[in-house]
Parts: C-alpha cells; sequence; structure tokens
C-alpha cells in the first residue's frame, strides 16, 4: 500500500485513495457534531448488519449482499445459516472456465438495462484505455433501449456466426431485456445458424434461474445470481461477465480485489476515517445547511463519462424516497445527480456551479497517473489536473468585483477524490466507495435504499396504452387507465 506524502490535515486514505474535504467549510466542531448524529443514526450497526446479512431491505425482508460478491478472501457469509461463499465461489470458477473456451469470438452482445448494464457497460469503457490490459479484442456490444435504433447500430456490426449473447436481467422479466433478446435470437436465425449453434451462442445471467431456461438458454450456459443481491446495482456478480470475457478474469478479479478492499476499510475503519462515511455526512451537512437538491461528480478522465450515469441509477433508484422505513416522510432523501467527463464538463454546466443561484456541491474526481502513454500524455494531464484544482479554488473562494455580472459568490463546497491510477483494482474500489456512501446516506436519511417500488406504476400503465397504439384507432377515449390528455396523444400517434 501507498502512503500519501504531504497528506493535507483535511485528507484521508483508504485503498489508496485520497478524499479531501477542505472546502466542504465543514468546521471541527461541525464534523464532531455530524460524527455523533451518525453514532445516533446507528450508522456503525448498520454497517455491520449490511455485512453480516441481516434483512436490511425490510420491505422485500431481504439482505442486500453486494459486498459477498466481491469478498475475495472467502471469509464465511452465513445467510439462514448457510455459508453463500461456496456458490458465489463457484460462479468465479465458472467465469475463468469460460474466459478460456470464447476462441475465436469477435463479438459480444450484452443485453440487460439499468442496474444490469450501467456497470459493465462502465467498466469495459473504463478500462479500454489502460496501456497494458490484457485485451482480448471482441467487439463488446450493450445492448439496453427498446428502441431499435441501438439494435440496429449493433447488428450492422457483429458478425453471426461468431457471436455469443448474454442476456443480464435479475428478474428475468423486463420488457426491453426480453424484446431485444428475441429480436436477437431472430437474426440469429435469420443469418443461417442452426438451432444448436443458437443454443451454444447463447447465455444468460438471472436470479431467475427457470425463467431463463423457459426462454431457451441452456442450463449450463446460466450464470445465477440470489435474491440476496438487494436493490439492482450489482456489476459484481457474473452481471460483470464482460470485464472477464474482455480484459481476462485476472482483471475481473483485480476489479472486486479492489472493492472487497474498500468493503474492509467501510467496516472496520472508525467513523472519523471512513471514507463513505465521510462522504455521506458532508453531503447531509449541505443538505441542512443549503438545503441543496442537487450534487455533480465530475471524473477528469475521459475514461469515467460512465461513471456520472452509473450513480445516477446507484443513488437515484436506491435513495430517491420521500417516505421514510417507518413509513413517515423522510426529512432528506437523494439529490438529483449529474455530471460528466471533465474538463467537458466546464465548457458547459459549470457557469451555473459558477454564478448559477443553487449551491451545487461537487465531487472531483481525478487521477494522479495520465491515462495514455502517448508523448502528450504528461503536458496533458498537468493541463487536466490544473484545471480540476482551479474550479475547485474558484468555486471555493469565489471572487468580488465592482460589477455584479463579474461576482463569483463562493463558498461553493466540493470534495477532491485522488486516484493513484485508473486500472480495475482502482476503478472497483471506487464503484464500491459510492455504493457504501449510497448505502450510508439510506441508513442516515432513514430510507430503504434496496427497492425500487416507483418505477413500476409507468411500466404498469404502458400495457394499456401499447394495446390502445396496437389498435390504430384515433378514437380512443379516456378511461380507468387512460386519462384524456393521453387519449388524445395516443389519437394524434394514430392519425
Ligand atoms: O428500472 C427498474 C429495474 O428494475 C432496475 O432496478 C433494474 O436495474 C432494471 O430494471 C433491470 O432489471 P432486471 O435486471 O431485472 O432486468
Amino acid at each position: 500500500m501507498q502512503t500519501a506524502k504531504n497528506l493535507p490535515s483535511s485528507a484521508h486514505v483508504a485503498v489508496d485513495m485520497v478524499l479531501d474535504t477542505a472546502y466542504q467549510n465543514i468546521s471541527g466542531p461541525q464534523w464532531k457534531e455530524l460524527f455523533s448524529f451518525a453514532r445516533k443514526s446507528h450508522i456503525p450497526e448498520f454497517i455491520e448488519d449490511l455485512f453480516s446479512g441481516k434483512h436490511v431491505n425490510l420491505s422485500e425482508d431481504r439482505p442486500a449482499l453486494h459486498s459477498a460478491l466481491r469478498n475475495l478472501s472467502k471469509t464465511p457469509v452465513i445467510l439462514d445459516g448457510q455459508d453463500v461463499m461456496p456458490s458465489v465461489t463457484k460462479v468465479w470458477q465458472r467465469i475463468d472456465a469460460l474466459c478460456n473456451q470464447w476462441v475465436g469470438v469477435t463479438d459480444v452482445i450484452h443485453i440487460g438495462i439499468g442496474g444490469s448494464d450501467f456497470g459493465p457497460r462502465l467498466a469495459i469503457e473504463a478500462l479500454a484505455h489502460v496501456p497494458d490490459i490484457d485485451s482480448r479484442g471482441m467487439r463488446m456490444h450493450f445492448l439496453a433501449n427498446i428502441d431499435t435504433a441501438e439494435l440496429a447500430r449493433i447488428l450492422a456490426k457483429a458478425l453471426p456466426h461468431s457471436t455469443r449473447v448474454i442476456i443480464v436481467s435479475k428478474s428475468f422479466t423486463t420488457l426491453e431485456t426480453t424484446m431485444n433478446a428475441k429480436a436477437i435470437v431472430a437474426w440469429l436465425k435469420k443469418s443461417g445458424l442452426t438451432q444448436s449453434q443458437i443454443n451454444k451462442a447463447l447465455f444468460a445471467v438471472t436470479a431467475n434461474v427457470s425463467g431463463a431456461k423457459a426462454f431457451g438458454v441452456e442450463e449450463d450456459h446460466i450464470f445465477p445470481f440470489w435474491d440476496w443481491v438487494g436493490g439492482r446495482y450489482s456489476v459484481w456478480s457474473a452481471v460483470g461477465l464482460p470485464i472477464a470475457l474482455q480484459y481476462g478474469f485476472k482483471t475481473f478479479e483485480e476489479f472486486l480485489a479492489g472493492a472487497h478492499a474498500m468493503d474492509l476499510h467501510f467496516r472496520n475503519a472508525p467513523l472519523e476515517e471512513n471514507l463513505p462515511v465521510i462522504m455521506a455526512l458532508a453531503l447531509l451537512h449541505q443538505q441542512e445547511k443549503d438545503g441543496i437538491k442537487s450534487y455533480a461528480a465530475i471524473p477528469y478522465a475521459d475514461a469515467l463519462d460512465w461513471f456520472p450515469k452509473w450513480l445516477q441509477q446507484l443513488d437515484m433508484e436506491s435513495n430517491g424516497k420521500s417516505v421514510g422505513k417507518d413509513g413517515k416522510p423522510a426529512k432528506h432523501s437523494s439529490p438529483v445527480v449529474f455530471g460528466s467527463a471533465g474538463s467537458n464538463a466546464q465548457h458547459s454546466y459549470f457557469q451555473l456551479f459558477h454564478q448559477g443561484s443553487e449551491v451545487i456541491p461537487i465531487d472531483f474526481i481525478a487521477v494522479r497517473k495520465p491515462m495514455s502513454d502517448l508523448p502528450e500524455a504528461v503536458a496533458h494531464h498537468r493541463i487536466l489536473l490544473s484545471n480540476c484544482l482551479a474550479q475547485a479554488q474558484a468555486l471555493a473562494h469565489g471572487k468580488d468585483a465592482s460589477n455584479p455580472n463579474d461576482v463569483y459568490p463562493g463558498n461553493r463546497p466540493s470534495n477532491l477524490l485522488l486516484l493513484p491510477e485508473l486500472n480495475a483494482f482502482y476503478l472497483g474500489a471506487l464503484l464500491a466507495l459510492y455504493e457504501n456512501r449510497a448505502a450510508t446516506l439510506g441508513a442516515l436519511w432513514n430510507i430503504n435504499s434496496f427497492d425500487q417500488p416507483g418505477v413500476e406504476y409507468g411500466k404498469v400503465l404502458a400495457k394499456p396504452i401499447e394495446k390502445a397504439l396496437g389498435s390504430g384507432s384515433n378514437h380512443v377515449e379516456a378511461n380507468d387507465s387512460i386519462d384524456a390528455v393521453t387519449a388524445a396523444r395516443i389519437n394524434l400517434l394514430n392519425s
């Protein structure tokens, strides 16, 4: 482990990652109060419950054991009297074996949406730049949207006879995923593959093994994960299969190892040194102080451009709720999260950060090492880092001027999170840091972070609307499930 030299007093280190909260503008006594609030909110007990498999997902009466999926030390995790690690290890062995079997594969189509898409998509992109990464050079296609534009783009490139398909769905009932999977199977058939060749090409990752079998995936091509993976944001199970297939099982293990190291830190470090807890408390402080309604994550690393999208699902699907675990209104819940890679983001919405009327806290995420080995890398990287530091400083202090247009109000809080380099290990640590932070925030807000009932209603309403659209009639009338506005829109579309 490296130790950071010249560490500012406002900084903390975990898994070689430095978190500097200097620009949060939180005084010593305020930090004390925040930590004491965390204790009053039973955060240490919550962390222990989370790791030991207690049913922290109250509405679905399940644990949320993401940590077991990256528990490379294989210490037993007992659930209902049984250690889950042998099943987890068995899946790792099957992933490893599959990596060696896929020789001559030109294209992999990963079909999945939401939590079954963001994590692997982010990891494939983020690691592509690592100079000495052992890339197998397959074209890795991600098919999520029901919009056939994405499907068409993929089918224009993929070679059907050397394509493998992975259908990833925890429930195996998600409409986008099953429809896209059917479309891919139809394309394979149309391309002249026999049924046995199609069977050979088709794989599934799911908690609903019987659903995958019913779809036509052979049993030994199904990689299971389990109901105890509460919430939907896990890339750590076989959902992360593309990482192993593209970059080798060793890289996948490094990814898990980084996350596991962050878990050990989260479970064992005192609150005052605990990165996920500190970040959660800083956000809570800004909610209490400025009533902030949004925050931004800006990775100064082009390879992490997908990170904010991954984070949006993690934070907003987990914690975007207004009712607490006790059924009463929650005082706070997830702010809106957004962001994109710096320095591009500076040329887009940073104007609002500096001079807008709202305070928007920012996580600046920087990487110490340049992210390519091009001759220009060192010089460009210095500019990237100086931009990152300058933005944080400008936001913190602001600037006075006689012309009101030139005034920067300042006092705009931010974190600096510094990664030693961007590789599989630190990517794993970064994602686990934010997952643990989301869980901590849920516990501080007394919110169940591990279910997502709010996404269901729209899905239910879409069914009668689809039927009405399919009828071709432009005389649809409002009824119990279609209101007058929507009926008029259906009639417009059917005209
Ligand atoms: O949008 C709702 C949701 O259930 C997400 O939570 C999930 O990540 C996504 O749909 C896909 O679900 P599944 O993995 O079951 O297909």
